[in-house]
């Protein structure tokens, strides 16, 4: 099963010159605590980013890295890397950038990267991919006693407020993302007719997610929930205009809940020997 065309994130990066995703780090409070927390691995440190979109957090980063550390840019999508290149602010030596599938990753850039790693990041990336399999090369990719810090679309929420909706399917957790452009994926059958779909969203509850990162030999340091509240949905429903499939449902959740959980957020430290 394939999850995202593989023209997705280009024809996006061609059409947008800003982030359309909906994304904590369109916070820079957020991008700030990444950063700093990037920062704090100390000196001489190899850090990395996997999926930095428009390189919010790179930005941040390149101004406080340390001389002799390395941030490494890590993305299936070269026109992102071109961003996170362009708008890097420090050192250019001090930045690698890699474009690869993380789904389908080659032994040499297994090896690479191999242990190497004091701390990455991966902010809303793993919905494209399956959830075991990306945290098992970034431990891989990690330090012995590194650290990691992912968020992991929430499944509880599609499970309250989408589980009718004839495009998601509640077992898998997959929500079908209907082709609006670009290269069709397939065909989902709605009992209404046949709807195309051109990207598959991967949704896990807290409870895969913990099990993942232990199975794959992480430690949970800390964990918390992102949640959007109604002033950030309101200027994003702007930005994306009346077509945007969640809407709805995010109403519904902050009429309900007054807030809207959109991912769990991890920070654990790897602990393969
Ligand atoms: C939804 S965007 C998030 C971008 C940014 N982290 C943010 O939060 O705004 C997903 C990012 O992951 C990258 N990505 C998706 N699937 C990937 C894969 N299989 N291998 C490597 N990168 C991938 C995309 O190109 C994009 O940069």
């Amino acid at each position: 099963m394939r999850f995202l065309p593989d023209s997705y994130y280009s024809t996006l990066a061609a059409a947008h010159s800003e982030s359309p995703f909906l994304s904590p780090v369109k916070s820079s409070h957020y991008v700030n605590d990444v950063a700093m927390w990037l920062q704090a691995a100390g000196g001489d440190t190899v850090l990395a980013e996997v999926g930095p979109g428009y390189g919010e957090i790179a930005v941040r980063i390149s101004m406080l890295l340390e001389r002799h550390s390395i941030f490494w840019a890590i993305d299936i999508c070269p026109e992102f890397l071109a961003h996170v290149a362009r708008r890097w602010d420090g050192h250019p030596s001090q930045l690698r950038t890699l474009t690869l599938d993380i789904t389908q990753t080659p032994p040499q850039e297994v090896c690479l990267l191999r242990r190497r790693v004091d701390r990455l990041v991966a902010i809303n990336v793993v919905q494209d991919t399956d959830l075991l399999t990306t945290l098992t090369l970034f431990s891989r990719w990690l330090r012995p006693g590194g650290y990691l810090w992912v968020t992991i679309l929430a499944k509880e929420t599609m499970d309250l407020y989408y589980s009718q909706h004839p495009l998601y399917d509640k077992t898998q957790g997959w929500y079908y993302k209907p082709a609006t452009a670009g290269v069709q994926l397939g065909k989902r059958s709605t009992g209404r007719g046949d709807i195309g779909y051109d990207r598959i969203l991967r949704f896990y509850t807290q409870g895969e997610a913990q099990d993942a990162l232990a199975l794959s030999n992480y430690v949970i340091m800390r964990q918390r929930n992102i949640a959007f509240p109604a002033s950030i949905m309101s200027s994003r429903w702007k930005e994306m205009g009346t077509r945007e499939f969640f809407r709805d449902g995010i109403v519904e959740a902050l009429e309900c809940a007054g807030t809207y959980v959109d991912s769990y957020e991890f920070v654990a430290q790897c602990i393969i020997a």
